[in-house]
């Protein structure tokens, strides 16, 4: 390829120049189109015939890895259809560190073993059905206030110098945060996008020891990095810090201007050797590796392209509509991606996702000989929102909840709310059904629910995206409270009606102190966000179709100070800080460090069964060592491109071939004046990198995901499940693990495997678990390694992170 050939397929065409949210440029002679870069991590966004999946948060509550895969290769089968050619999902940063962080509800909850799993199983999912997945954000994007230079220049805040810097210490960075991308690393991603917000001071996007060490050398990351989008802040810089490809091209805050830090730029920089042409030939290499990196992926032809326009819901329209340009095409065919198989994978999603957190006296599932004869359904959060299904990016939230907001948001085809779904099953069972809406003139619904046998209260909390403001909340949860005067409707039922049902349909942990230990609060329902599938899910668990299985990926707090905040404080220099002081106590291992009771723990979740585990097995199957072995030294290279920079004039724009769009980003010279600097002038790398290649991998490293030997099985353990209740159902197997602190302190317990398994009323089955070097491993920063520590590690089969039902011991000795 020639510089500029190379070049295009590192720079985005510019916001709306191009069907998808990001476009790349084409290499028409090679037969390469335009790259397609689509949202998101749950369905394809700005399209119609889709379906919309249940969250990633969902996804994770189901604990259920195989469900989890099928998700993924929905979601993949969904965007091919559609013509993308590389997804942006999974997300698995933010990790949770917050619970009011506004984009938690897309990724796989609050602990990192759980995230990795689950993002690996979508990764494997969506590029097995053809599309490369893009797993982001890295990293420490835990809140969506101050992510963003440009973001903030509303409200109370004065408008921003840099963007907030997650401050992460080296053992949370290995053991919290990078531990899933190592695990979708190991999986074959191949991409991944970097982070808005700065890690240590330095924006994730030319952040070299981020980007080129840890990424592409310690976990051996072989694809290509993408900017979040208008993530990048430099040029040069970025380009030698790792950075492979900017989306969606031009800078931030300049959409349509056609300003970029690359495109004509990076060709310029090329040229004039700021950046070596070996840095551009390994951007243009890993852009392109993904493709031909297993047998389900390849290169898509030019007729391989999107059928369908992000830009414009017409079928008819101006080929570049925000330009106000071009001729007009057809811009969407409105091809259906759905399918059977994608139902059932959502629907089967939704029902394993919701978690039964209260079920006093087993009054659910309902049962109309139990005297439920008369049903009232209260409240805003189970109805239709008056806007519609399908308001911007999902921002809503005056109706049954299908998602949180922003670029994760996916077109809903219709919604089941939960008002109709439980209406329905209730008038098939011949039961009186009433339906109250209004959650502030409270009167009515009291007098209605003092009536009902039972009363279902449907209450919401949602969050989102930083670009988008929903009632003072900018991404970011004000609070942990209920919306909608939600506390105070569940009270006011709850004074008449002594069967009150309570579903929370909601993006993350809500403060339910005020009624959780009210006696007429019969059951509770955790429902997190679901998709189009939410009212079908919610009345087959209330009316016992199905029976629930979701475990909570969170903690649910009694106090509000028990969590994480939101960092607020722009600091003097009006460059936020935020440490992240918890280190590798996350989550549960927060409440355990520090003996918190909390309200509902991590893992928690009850069924109308009823499962007894016995039978704890393990088995040694390598013998642990203390320290990891030397990977093996990098492959010589076997080719070298060899620099072809010839006559500039050869890099400008081609006016005889085309006309330039506005706005649109090319790769070529603006002139041919690229003032080459000295021959033996070297290259700006940042400290530690030159263009040389390596010989020897760091001692973590050496393969996917780190050192080779971090992914053996050294001990398997297994125990038996069997269902002693009177109805089938699933059952989550959790197994968490106590380190010894021979070296330094662990969290009390960590979560290190989960296995669901199905079983009928009497049924017995067993449940497996292997444990692999990487999570008998503490990260040791001085000797920059994984150790495996000396000493007794404690083993619990448990069904949640609190409640063990066996222990075992393994003995690590010298
Ligand atoms: C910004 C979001 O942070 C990212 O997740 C998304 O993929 C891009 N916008 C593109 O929409």
């Amino acid at each position: 390829m020639s510089i500029p050939e190379k070049v295009n397929l590192t720079t985005g065409t510019g916001w709306g120049s191009g069907p998808c949210v990001g476009n790349t440029g084409s290499v028409p002679r090679l037969g390469i189109p335009s790259l397609c870069l689509q949202d998101g991590p749950n369905g394809v966004r700005f399209t119609d015939f889709v379906t919309h999946f249940p969250s990633g948060l969902a996804a994770a509550s189901t604990f259920n890895k195989e469900l989890v895969y099928k998700r993924g290769k929905a979601i993949g089968r969904e965007h091919r259809s559609k013509g993308v050619h590389i997804a942006l999902g999974p997300s698995i940063g933010p990790i949770g560190l917050k619970a009011k962080g506004g984009r938690n509800w897309e990724s796989f909850g609050a602990d990192p073993y759980l995230q990795g799993i689950m993002g690996a199983q979508t990764v494997k999912g969506i590029q097995e059905e053809g599309v490369v997945a893009v797993a982001k954000h890295l990293i420490g994007n835990e809140q969506e206030h101050f992510r963003q230079v440009g973001e903030w220049d509303h409200g109370d805040y004065d408008r921003l110098d840099s963007s907030i810097s997650s401050n992460i210490g080296d053992r949370a960075m290995h053991e919290v945060y990078l531990w899933p991308f190592a695990d979708v690393i190991k999986a074959g991603v191949g991409g991944i996008m970097c982070a808005y917000n700065m890690v240590n001071n330095t924006y994730a996007c030319e952040n070299s020891q981020l980007l080129n060490y840890l990424l592409k050398e310690e976990l051996a990351f072989q694809g290509f990095v993408v900017s979040d989008w208008g993530a990048q802040h430099t040029g040069v810089t970025s380009a030698l810090s790792g950075l492979d490809m900017t989306m969606p091209g031009e800078v931030f805050d300049d959409w349509l201007g056609g300003k970029s830090y690359w495109g004509p730029l990076l060709t310029r920089a090329v040229y004039n050797k700021t950046i070596p042409q070996d840095r551009l030939n390994d951007m243009a290499a890993r852009i392109l590796a993904p493709f031909f990196s297993s047998e389900h992926l390849s290169l898509p032809s030019c007729e391989e392209v999107p059928n369908f326009s992000s830009w414009t819901h017409h079928t008819y329209g101006q080929q570049y509509p925000y330009q106000h340009f071009g001729a007009i095409v057809q811009q969407n065919f409105h091809a259906e991606a759905r399918s059977v198989m994608n139902d059932k994978v959502a629907l089967e999603t939704a029902r394993q996702g919701i978690v039964l957190l209260k079920n006093k006296n087993r009054n659910l599932p309902i049962h109309k000989d139990d005297g439920v004869r008369r049903l009232l359904i209260a409240g805003i959060a189970g109805g239709v929102d008056p806007n519609g299904f399908n308001c911007r990016d999902q921002k809503c939230t005056d109706g049954t909840l299908t998602s949180g907001w922003g670029s994760a948001s996916v077109n809903n085809p219709w919604v089941v709310t939960a008002q109709e779904a439980i209406s329905r099953k209730a008038r098939e069972r011949g039961m009186l059904v009433d339906l109250s809406e209004d959650n502030w003139d409270l009167e009515c619904t009291e007098e209605l629910s003092d009536f009902a046998d039972m009363t279902i209260v449907i209450v919401n909390s949602v969050s989102g995206e930083g670009y988008i403001e929903v009632d003072y909340n900018y991404g970011d949860r004000n609070n942990v409270s209920l919306w909608h005067n939600g506390d105070e409707l569940i009270k006011r039922v709850t004074e008449g009606c002594k069967k009150t049902v309570v579903v929370i349909n909601a993006v993350g942990p809500v403060n339910m102190e005020k009624w959780i230990e009210n006696d007429n609060v019969v059951a509770v329902l955790f429902v997190p966000p679901l998709g189009q599938f939410v009212g079908v899910a919610i009345a087959e668990v209330l009316f016992g179709e199905v029976n629930p299985s979701g475990k909570l990926p969170f903690t649910i707090a009694k106090k509000n100070s028990h969590y994480a905040d939101i960092r607020y404080e722009l600091g003097d220099c009006c460059d936020p800080q935020d440490t992240f002081e918890r280190g590798v106590y996350l989550d549960y291992r927060f409440f355990d460090k520090h003996n918190i009771k909390p309200r509902f723990e991590f893992g928690y979740g009850l069924s109308y069964s009823k499962f007894s585990v016995t039978d704890l097995e393990i088995y040694e199957i390598n013998p642990p060592s203390e320290y990891l072995p030397c990977p093996s030294d990098y492959m010589p290279r076997f080719h070298t491109i060899e620099d072809d920079i010839c006559d500039p004039e050869d890099a400008l724009f081609p006016h005889d071939e085309m006309d330039p769009v506005p706005g649109f980003i090319y790769p070529y010279l603006y002139n041919e004046d690229v003032r080459s600097l000295d021959e033996d002038d070297c290259y700006d790398y940042p400290k530690g990198y030159t263009p040389d290649q390596k010989c020897e991998a760091p001692l973590a490293g050496g393969g996917p995901g780190g050192n080779p030997a971090l992914w053996e099985t050294l001990y398997r353990v297994s125990a038996k499940v069997s269902n002693d209740g009177s109805i089938g159902g699933n059952y989550v197997a959790q197994l968490y693990i106590e380190f010894p602190s021979t070296i330094v302190a662990s969290p009390p317990r960590i979560l290190r495997g989960f296995e669901k398994i199905y079983l009928e009323p009497k049924e017995c089955g067993e449940v497996e678990f292997e444990i692999k070097h990487r999570d008998l491993s503490i990260w040791e920063k001085e000797s920059q390694q994984w150790i495996i520590q000396t000493g007794t590690y404690k083993l619990y089969v448990s069904t949640s992170s609190r409640k063990v039902e066996l222990c075992g011991e393994i003995e690590i000795g010298c």
